[in-house]
């Protein structure tokens, strides 16, 4: 997994740390989403750390001065509904300027497969780098889902970010979109027989939002 060129652990002791915290079945619903938020700011700076940059003349109090600014394509943040929700106020403190795109997609619990049922996206979407984000990457196919549907919209430039990762969901991505660069916070064990993240940390979407 490490061997694929757009993969990208970040495993920063902070981010270690936060995310051992929303594994433990005593965090409650506020610190769960207090986590995923502060996660998903660290996460960002890593995945926008390629942005272009533009040189403009400046004046400071001292002299004038050439200054860098971020250029070129602005960014799109893109939520899988709902649980990619508890991650998109925090990029937003980084970026927040970035516009919003929504894709709703769920998991049939029966055959595991994603059933779109929301899509509504920036007018200029096609032009923008396109931060797909979900705390989970399970069997992957929700998130090769989202982005097949970004392609087919003409969406070019897109990254993916996940909080826990399992290696089938690494591979299905990387497998159906070498393109795409996929940043993730952990690389679990495996999934279980119901499609579940070992260790990981249970159903993200309930306990985002306190529904189970
Ligand atoms: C979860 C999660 C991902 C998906 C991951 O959503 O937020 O979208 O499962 O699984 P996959 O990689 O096997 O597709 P879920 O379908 O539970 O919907 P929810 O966000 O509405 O809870
Ligand atoms: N969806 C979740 O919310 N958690 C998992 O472990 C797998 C899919």
């Amino acid at each position: 997994m490490e061997n694929y060129k757009n993969f990208h652990l970040i495993d920063h002791p902070l981010i270690q740390h936060k995310v051992s915290m929303m594994r433990m079945t005593t965090t409650s619903t506020k610190d769960f989403r207090e986590l995923a938020q502060e996660i998903s700011l660290l996460m960002a700076y890593e995945v926008t750390r390629d942005l272009p940059l533009r040189e403009e003349e400046i004046e400071t109090p001292i002299c004038k001065t050439k200054a860098n600014f971020v250029a070129g394509r602005s960014i799109g943040v893109v939520p899988i509904l709902r649980a990619g929700l508890g991650m998109v106020d925090g990029i937003l403190t980084l970026v927040p300027n970035a516009k919003i795109g929504h894709i709703g997609l769920y998991r049939d619990p029966r055959t595991h497969k994603p059933v779109e049922y929301y899509c509504k996206l920036p007018i200029d979407a096609e032009e923008r780098t396109l931060i797909v984000v979900d705390p989970m990457l399970a069997t992957g196919g929700s998130a090769v889902a989202a982005i097949q549907f970004l392609k087919n919209k003409g969406c070019k430039d897109i990254k993916l970010m996940n909080l826990i990762a399992a290696p089938e969901g690494v591979k299905a991505v990387h497998d159906a979109h070498p393109d795409v660069e996929i940043y993730v916070a952990s690389l679990d064990e495996r999934l279980n027989e119901n499609a579940y993240i070992v260790p990981g940390l249970g159903d993200a979407g309930d306990r985002l939002f306190g529904t189970k």
